[in-house]
């Protein structure tokens, strides 16, 4: 019964990391591997769930059994997965989104300037996607659980469950799975270590292991949050 926890539920997982273009050839991007996000949509998918996987730049292989779309910068994810979110019981947006972007994309390759000077990159901020999302359950009176990802590292002052804490509050998600990044900590690796928060019931609870056994944890997280999963 417990593998069944998702049963039916739709459950879009967005992962990877955003590219953002400079020209033609070249972007700015991140170091997120996609793997997080990907075994967490094949874990709902074992779960039952009826899974929209929304893949940016991923170094993993894409799952079977399961609707996938392709995109590449933050605001072509942004796009896709609001559109996406007005069909989902439940919203995992585990991918990495760029905060900032070019301002100006070249429509040709840029070339090497003959005078000596140096080029400047100007970035303005990207869109959060997540408090998007929020808003527009809050706008459709959507019934939809919906989680949010944090990487942290602590300062002297400030605990990275204080950070989490606060992220949760900030973003309005209401799951909030917090992640401890140091150097060589999380990305691209096979195992991790995650605290996942919860704001409508206050458990704080963890785990370690593979990005797998992880996000099997967060799926059952996820089903046992009030009014989601089918098990009892
Ligand atoms: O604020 P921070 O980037 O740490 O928040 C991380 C969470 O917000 C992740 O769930 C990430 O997918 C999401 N996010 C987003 N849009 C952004 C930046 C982050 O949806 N522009």
């Amino acid at each position: 019964r417990e593998a069944r926890a998702l049963a039916g539920r739709r459950v879009l997982v967005t992962a990877g990391g955003t590219r953002e273009a400079l020209d033609p050839v070249r972007f700015l991007g991140n170091r997120s591997s996609g793997k997080q996000g990907i075994a967490l949509a094949r874990a709902a998918r074992d779960a039952g769930a009826q899974v929209h996987l929304i893949a940016a730049h991923v170094e993993a292989e894409l799952p079977q059994g399961m609707r996938i779309t392709r995109v590449s910068s933050a605001r072509e994810l942004q796009e896709a997965s609001l559109a996406a979110a007005g069909e989902s019981d439940v919203v995992i947006m585990a991918a990495a989104v760029a905060d900032y972007r070019p301002d100006t994309v070249g429509e040709h390759k840029m070339k090497k300037s003959e005078d000596g000077t140096d080029p400047v990159i100007r970035l303005i901020r990207n869109p959060d996607i997540l408090r998007g999302i929020v808003a527009q359950r809050e706008e459709r009176g959507l019934d939809q659980l919906i989680v949010g990802f944090a990487a942290e590292t602590g300062d002297p002052e400030h605990s990275v469950l204080d950070f989490g804490r606060a992220k949760l509050r900030r973003k309005g998600c209401d799951l909030l799975v917090l992640n401890e990044v140091g150097t060589d900590k999380v990305f691209g690796r096979d195992d991790t270590e995650v605290v996942v928060l919860s704001a409508r019931t206050g458990d704080e609870s963890g785990a370690r292991g593979s990005k797998d056994e992880v996000a099997r944890f967060v799926v059952a997280r996820i089903a046992g949050e009030p009014g989601v999963g089918t098990g009892g």
